[in-house]
């Protein structure tokens, strides 16, 4: 969980409690990355797994970003900050590439798109199996036709972003459940199901469904280990907060958090990742720190009212507790 929940202590305390635990490769650069891979390795149980954004490509029409920060710019002078640069990087690619080959971490993972083949074939020599994230059964057969071992089938349920390739075209929007059957079906690839899953009970669904494993991330938001922000963490439990939705309103691609004032009084933002992360990272951080729920991303899936405050060697513990081995 990239931006802030995912830390060295949360990751070394859910690899302990057996979990194959994430380190959150993306918003970071590589040096930063290979610092926190050495951190986790040296504290962790188990065999670790990395997460890494597969770039996509610049905008090629600035308008709609330039009309959105218009939009936006009188929530900005409220909260005293200026909006950031709207611009595009490609999340330092090679050099996290690079690392990841190095490294070569049991589950090498990837979010918003497919890795080229080659680079798919070069961790796999290394030792690592390559998870691609996918959110349709077309998606899976890319992922699958470009060598990926192990998919994570995230349904529309999932808290933050969807890992979808292209953020423009249509989606699916399947569920969990569904997209799981949909993939076990038709290929031998393992699955792991994503989106949703809260308690023991989904986790047994999931397997039902034909998943090997299940990822959540909303689950240990509120875990002692997170990072998250007091903001985040206490709108999680505020009973103001009643659903979640989908929304591109905070960093330019589709997410799913709280639904809050600013989701609701600017819908239409366009696609256009990272330029608007970028742009809204000033107002995001100014919002959070005065603890202004309303103007913050509060990423969330919709099983968040499961997330509860317990260390998070607790929670895998849990949600592991009525899988039969
Ligand atoms: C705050 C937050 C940050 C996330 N960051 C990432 C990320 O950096 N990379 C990624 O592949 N998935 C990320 N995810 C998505 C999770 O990998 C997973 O698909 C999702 O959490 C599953 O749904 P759940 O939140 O309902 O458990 C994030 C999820 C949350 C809630």
């Amino acid at each position: 969980m990239a931006g802030g929940p995912t830390t060295v202590e949360l990751v070394a305390a859910a690899s302990k409690a057996g979990a194959l635990a994430f380190v959150a490769g993306a918003y970071k650069s590589a040096v930063e990355l290979a610092t926190e891979v050495r951190a986790v390795s040296i504290r962790a149980g188990g065999p670790l797994g990395v997460n890494v954004f597969v770039p996509g490509r610049p905008i090629a029409d600035p308008s709609p970003v330039t009309r959105y920060a218009g939009e936006i710019e009188a929530d900005a002078r409220r909260l005293g900050v200026a909006l950031g640069p709207a611009s595009w990087d490609d999340d330092d690619w090679n050099a996290k590439v690079e690392l990841l080959t190095e490294v070569a971490p049991a589950v090498a993972s990837f979010a918003f798109g497919c890795p080229p083949r080659a680079v798919i074939e070069a961790l796999q020599r290394r030792g690592s199996t390559v998870m691609v994230t996918v959110t349709s059964v077309v998606e899976a057969d890319v992922a699958i036709a470009s060598g990926a071992a192990l998919l994570c089938a995230q349904g529309i349920e999932a808290g933050a972003h969807r890992g979808c390739f292209d953020d423009t075209a249509p989606d699916d929007e399947l569920g969990t459940l569904r997209l799981v059957r949909a993939i076990a079906s038709r290929h031998r690839v393992p699955v792991v199901a994503a989106g949703g899953i809260g308690t023991p009970r989904d986790v047994r669904a999931a397997l039902a469904a034909g998943a090997v494993a299940v990822q959540a991330g909303t689950a240990f938001l509120r875990s002692d280990e997170a990072g998250t922000s007091p903001t985040h963490r206490a709108a999680l439990a505020d009973p103001r907060f009643t659903t979640t939705a989908l929304t591109r309103a905070f960093t330019g691609r589709r997410a799913r958090g709280l639904l809050n004032r600013f989701m609701t009084l600017h819908p239409s933002a366009p696609t256009a990742f990272p330029e608007i992360h970028h742009l809204m990272k000033p107002l995001r951080l100014a919002a959070s720190r005065a603890g202004d729920a309303e103007r913050t991303n509060l990423w969330a899936g919709t099983g968040y009212r499961h997330s509860r405050q317990a260390p998070a060697g607790d929670i895998v513990q849990w949600l592991a507790s009525e899988i039969d081995l």
